[in-house]
């Protein structure tokens, strides 16, 4: 078995830390990630500057980073002026986003959920003329800050609706971290119904500590594919409680002390979690850094 990890820490890692990280930073730590062995990193977004003002360096950032042979660089982007930015700076995927809950998908792009899905395929089209992969976010799969509670069918229903869209794969998210494992089975029980296993991704944050018991739940129903983001940073700033995300660290030794290659390596991830550590001033949340760390 093989276990894809996806590294979001460059977007969703950074895009709620308060103190700007310097541009030379960004594109210090995204190269040293290119060196760890993962094979996909989710560099940026370009959204407005005014909703996630860390970020406002997108293009800088996504254009001068050291390219590595065999990992594909992706940015979210929320509609066609994020695709052109995107573009402009040649990345290989882009990944669009929405919510499965009417608030949340308000409070965080400005639409309601009907609303969103044309200016998702004006990108999806323009994205895939341009020959790329396009991957979709659905958001509070597991539970909205808002609204509770999400109904499975109302998730197959905007998972149906992003493949058909044109999206090649689908990540599941944990917005505010309140899935369990049993949730997490029966969920997917229904979607792998529907939807291929190779195509679904699961997009967990560890607010109440449960990120691995979920991907050790999600391993056993087959899947493949988790997004996670170094040190535990991240969180959404528009889903208030969302707290970090499941620690690329803490998922990489759970994998390679199970057996299941991943392909990356503990090291030099290592490494480049002690350098954003000092970066951005306070200790990591990771189960791994702290053992690192001592304490
Ligand atoms: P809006 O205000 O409705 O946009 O924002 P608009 O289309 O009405 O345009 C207003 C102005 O924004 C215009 O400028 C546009 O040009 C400009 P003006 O004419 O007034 O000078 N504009 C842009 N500027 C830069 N980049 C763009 C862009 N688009 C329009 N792409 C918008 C709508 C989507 C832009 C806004 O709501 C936004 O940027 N939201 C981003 C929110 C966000 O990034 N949230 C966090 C990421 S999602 C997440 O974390 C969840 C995830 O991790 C999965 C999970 O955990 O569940 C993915
Ligand atoms: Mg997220």
């Amino acid at each position: 078995m093989r276990v894809k990890v996806k590294e979001v820490g460059p977007r969703d890692g950074l895009q709620n830390e308060p103190l700007f990280i310097q541009t030379e930073d960004k594109i210090a730590w995204i190269n040293q990630l290119s060196k760890t062995g993962l094979s996909y990193i989710e560099v940026t977004s370009f959204v407005h500057p005014k909703w996630i003002p860390q970020l406002a360096d997108a293009y800088e950032v996504a254009s001068r980073i050291e390219r590595v042979e065999g990992v594909t660089y992706a940015a979210l982007v929320p509609n066609r002026k994020g695709l052109e930015g995107a573009l402009a700076a040649n990345m290989d995927e882009v990944a669009v986003f929405m919510s499965a809950s009417e608030t949340h998908n308000r409070k965080n792009i400005n639409k309601s959920i009907e609303e969103t899905y044309p200016v998702l395929k004006e990108v999806i089209d323009e994205a895939k003329r341009a020959n790329k992969t396009v991957r979709g976010y659905v958001s509070t799969v597991f539970g909205c800050p808002y609204e509770g509670k999400v109904s499975i069918e109302r998730i197959i229903a905007i998972s149906d609706r992003l493949f058909e869209l044109g999206i090649d794969e689908l990540s599941l998210g944990d917005t505010i971290g309140v899935a369990n494992p049993i949730q997490v089975q029966r969920t997917l029980e229904r979607l792998l119904k529907q939807f291929p296993v190779e195509k679904m991704a699961l997009h967990f944050h560890n607010t109440y500590g449960m990120a691995l018991a979920n991907v050790f739940a999600s391993l056993q129903m087959g899947m493949t594919i988790f997004d996670s983001s170094l040190g535990g940073l991240g969180g959404c700033p528009y889903a208030p409680g969302a707290s970090g995300n499941l620690a690329t660290d803490d998922l990489v030794y759970m994998l390679t002390q199970m057996g299941i290659d991943c392909g990356v390596q503990l090291e030099p991830l290592t490494k480049a979690a002690q350098w954003i550590e000092e970066k951005i001033g306070r200790p990591l949340t990771s189960h791994h850094s702290h053992v690192v760390r001592g304490n």
